[in-house]
């Protein structure tokens, strides 16, 4: 499973690249706000730090937009920025009819708010390069997300689907490693959501009582 970051700071995202060999990077607007930086400033930065790597970056078309002619002219003008962005665009009527029109224009697409696998099924059969699933969202607010992105995956399988998953809004270790053994391609989580699951609290209590055996041991 790919890892991806989902972040627009480039302090976060130069930690990634530099520990952890970051597969990519996914943004939506909410981050785009909290880098402090306007959006053209900020994707182009990004943009910087994997030029010349084949590493994807996910960047949102503006959310307002509801016209599929207006999302798919402002995707196109998105993908001419970078050739590692790949353009994000919501699940809806429209947005899977830019979806297809991009995809038919070599447009890499990241099919975004991704709640049922109906709607996964529309992203895959409109060309969708990704698809993400929105796990923590569902959860949070009371929908299970048992077997979802499982389900997504054998749909994708069944009919040769080329479109990846990414496994989106991670919320604890547990989601990580069940997205994995789901099946899902790529997985995308705040830094934070990483680290932690670096971590465990027997693996501390092991490191200590293996420094008491060596403190206890003659050099
Ligand atoms: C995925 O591509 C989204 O950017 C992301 O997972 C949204 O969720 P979050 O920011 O609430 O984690």
């Amino acid at each position: 499973m790919k890892l991806f970051l989902d972040s627009a700071k480039t302090d976060e995202i130069k930690h990634a690249l530099a520990m952890w060999d970051l597969d990519g990077i996914t943004t939506n607007p909410r981050h785009i706000r909290d880098s402090g930086k306007s959006f053209h400033v900020v994707i182009d930065e990004i943009a910087e730090l994997v030029g010349g790597t084949n590493k994807p970056v996910s960047v949102e078309v503006n959310p307002h937009l509801t016209d599929w002619k207006q999302i798919l002219a402002e995707g196109l003008a998105l993908a001419k920025r970078s050739p590692n962005f790949v353009i994000k665009v919501g699940a809806s009527e429209s947005g899977f009819k830019a979806m297809r029109e991009l995809a038919s224009k070599g447009v890499r697409v990241n099919a975004t708010l991704i709640f049922s696998v109906a709607q996964a099924w529309h992203a895959a059969r409109a060309g969708a390069a990704y698809i993400s699933p929105f796990l923590g969202w569902k959860e949070q607010y009371g929908d299970s997300i048992n077997g979802f992105v499982r389900e997504i995956r054998t749909l994708l399988d069944n009919f040769g689907y080329k479109s990846e998953i990414i496994a989106a809004a991670i919320r604890n270790s547990r989601q990580l490693s069940d997205a994995a053994v789901a099946g899902a391609h790529c997985a995308t989580a705040a830094l934070s959501l990483y680290q932690e699951s670096f971590k465990n609290p027997y693996t501390d209590l092991g490191e200590h009582i293996f420094q008491n055996a060596w403190d206890a041991t003659p050099q």
